[in-house]
C-alpha cells in the first residue's frame, strides 16, 4: 500500500482488460489515475470503481492514435492533478490477418494503434518529465514481439517496435533521471485473445505453460507498481517477461 502516494499516472486503454486491472492496482497505491480510453462508456466506469475503492481517478476520452487527442489528454491530466509521473502505454489492438490478405490500411491501424500511440503519448509527458527531472514511462509489448505469430505480422511488429522505441527513450531520458521500460505479458484473460481462439484453444495454451494457467489481468499490475516505484530507480531499458514463463526471455 501506499507505493506510489501523490503519483498521478495516466494509463492508457485502462477501460477495460489489461489496463483497468493497472488502473485499480496503481490507485489502490495510491496514484491519481487518468483512465484515458477511446472507448468514453468503458473510461467513466472504470473511473467509477477506482473512486469505488476511494481512489482518485479522471475519465478521459481518448485516441491514442491522434496526436491532437493526446495532447488534450495531457493537458487534462495537468488541469485535474497539477502533474503527471506515470504513463503507461497500454492501449492496443490486435486484428488477425495473413499477411497475404492484409490491407495496408489495417497495417497502418494497428502501427498507428499500438506503436504511433506509445509514440505519441511519451512525447507528450517527455517535455513535462523532463522539466521535473523525474518520470516513469511504461509500455505493454507482447509475446509476439519476440516470437513472432501466425496472422499477426502488423501486431508483431507494432510490439517489437516498442522494445526499441523504448531502448532508445531510455538512452535519451536518462541523464534527466526518466526511466523507460516495458512489460511483455504472455496470453492473458480478457476480450483479446478471446476475440479470436475458443475456451479450447484458450485451454490447450494454458497447458504449454510452465506455470499452468494463462495471466489473468491482475497479473501484470505487481510488476507495473514496481516499475512505476521508486524501488526500480535503477532500472531503465528493459523488458520484464510476465508469462507464467511460456517464454523464458
Ligand atoms: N490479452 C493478452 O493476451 C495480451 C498479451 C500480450 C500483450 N497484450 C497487450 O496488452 C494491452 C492490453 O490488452 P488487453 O488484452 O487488455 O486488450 P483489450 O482489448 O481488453 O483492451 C484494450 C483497451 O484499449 C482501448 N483502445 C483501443 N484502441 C485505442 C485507442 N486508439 N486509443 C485509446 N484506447 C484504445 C480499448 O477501448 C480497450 O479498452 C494491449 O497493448 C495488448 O496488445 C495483451
Amino acid at each position: 500500500m501506499d507505493r506510489l502516494k501523490n503519483r498521478v499516472a495516466i494509463i492508457t486503454g485502462a477501460g477495460q482488460g489489461i489496463g483497468r486491472a493497472l488502473a485499480l492496482g496503481l490507485a489502490r497505491e495510491g496514484a491519481r489515475v487518468v483512465i484515458a480510453d477511446i472507448n468514453q462508456t468503458s473510461a467513466a466506469s472504470v473511473q467509477s470503481e477506482v473512486e469505488g475503492a476511494a481512489g482518485i481517478a479522471l475519465a478521459s476520452t481518448t485516441d491514442v492514435s491522434d496526436e491532437q487527442s493526446v495532447q488534450a489528454m495531457v493537458e487534462s491530466s495537468l488541469r485535474e492533478f497539477g502533474k503527471v509521473d506515470i504513463l503507461i502505454n497500454n492501449a492496443g489492438i490486435f486484428p488477425v490477418s495473413s499477411v497475404e490478405e492484409m490491407s495496408e490500411d489495417e497495417w497502418d491501424r494497428v502501427i498507428g494503434t499500438n506503436l504511433v500511440g506509445a509514440f505519441l503519448c511519451s512525447r507528450a509527458v517527455a517535455n513535462k518529465f523532463i522539466e521535473q527531472g523525474s518520470g516513469k514511462v511504461i509500455s505493454i509489448t507482447s509475446g509476439r514481439a519476440l516470437q513472432g505469430g501466425r496472422n499477426a505480422a502488423h501486431y508483431a511488429s507494432s510490439k517489437a517496435g516498442i522494445i526499441g522505441f523504448s531502448k532508445a527513450l531510455a538512452l535519451e531520458l536518462a541523464p534527466y533521471q526518466i526511466t523507460v521500460n516495458v512489460i511483455c505479458p504472455g496470453i492473458t484473460d480478457t476480450a483479446q485473445p478471446r476475440g479470436h481462439l475458443s475456451e479450447e484453444q484458450i485451454y490447450a495454451q494454458a497447458q504449454k505453460i510452465p506455470l499452468g494457467r494463462i495471466g489473468q489481468p491482475e497479473d501484470l499490475v505487481g510488476t507495473a507498481v514496481f516499475l512505476a516505484s521508486e524501488a526500480a530507480a535503477f532500472i531503465t531499458g528493459q523488458t520484464v517477461i510476465v508469462n507464467g514463463g511460456s517464454i523464458m526471455g
